[in-house]
């Protein structure tokens, strides 16, 4: 059984709209909801991380620390995604993410998520091009542009990799 407006809130994610009703449904089923109070660290650079998380209500703010400052380099809110990076790389979490009011996320897992890709290999090309423009936002140097294309290739083969895919 899935909570409340689960299935309403995955089907409106961008990189999910292929999915089919059934396929939301199960998502929405093995989805685990969880609340941030304001200012309660969501995900901390540097951990590792086997799951990815979507707004379910609220904003979180996506921070790095650069030349020892804090940088907010995204805003996120409903319908938006996060965590993705580490799930699907294999690599630390790239930045911190922090509630900013308090926040209900839905947290899905690695196993939810290999499923998937076996129905819907478009899946993969999809978060990797996100991953590729997220990795250049970090950066923040618009001469990085040009790569997004080279970085997200890069990506698509660590994700078959991590996942196990040839
Ligand atoms: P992950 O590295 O697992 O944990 C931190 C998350 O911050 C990362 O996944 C992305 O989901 C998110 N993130 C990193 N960079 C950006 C960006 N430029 N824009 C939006 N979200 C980002």
């Amino acid at each position: 059984m899935d909570g409340s407006g689960f299935i309403e809130r995955l089907s409106a994610v961008d990189i999910f709209a292929p999915l089919s009703t059934e396929e939301t449904a199960r998502l929405a089923g093995a989805s685990v909801s969880h609340v941030f109070a304001p200012g309660e660290i969501v995900i901390r650079a540097g951990d590792e991380g086997s799951s990815m998380f979507v707004v379910h209500g609220g904003r979180v703010s996506v921070q790095i620390t650069d030349n020892g400052k804090p940088r907010t380099v995204a805003v996120l809110k409903d319908g938006d995604f996060f965590g993705e990076m580490a799930l699907f790389t294999g690599e630390p979490r790239a930045a911190n993410v922090v509630a900013l009011e308090e926040t209900e996320v839905l947290e899905i897992g690695h196993q939810a998520m290999k499923h998937l890709f076996d129905t819907n290999p478009d899946l993969v090309d999809s978060l990797s091009h996100i991953i590729a423009e997220r990795k250049v936002g970090l950066n923040a140097k618009p001469e990085n542009g040009d790569n997004v294309e080279v970085e997200s290739e890069g990506i698509i083969a660590s994700i078959k990799r991590f996942f196990g895919f040839d």
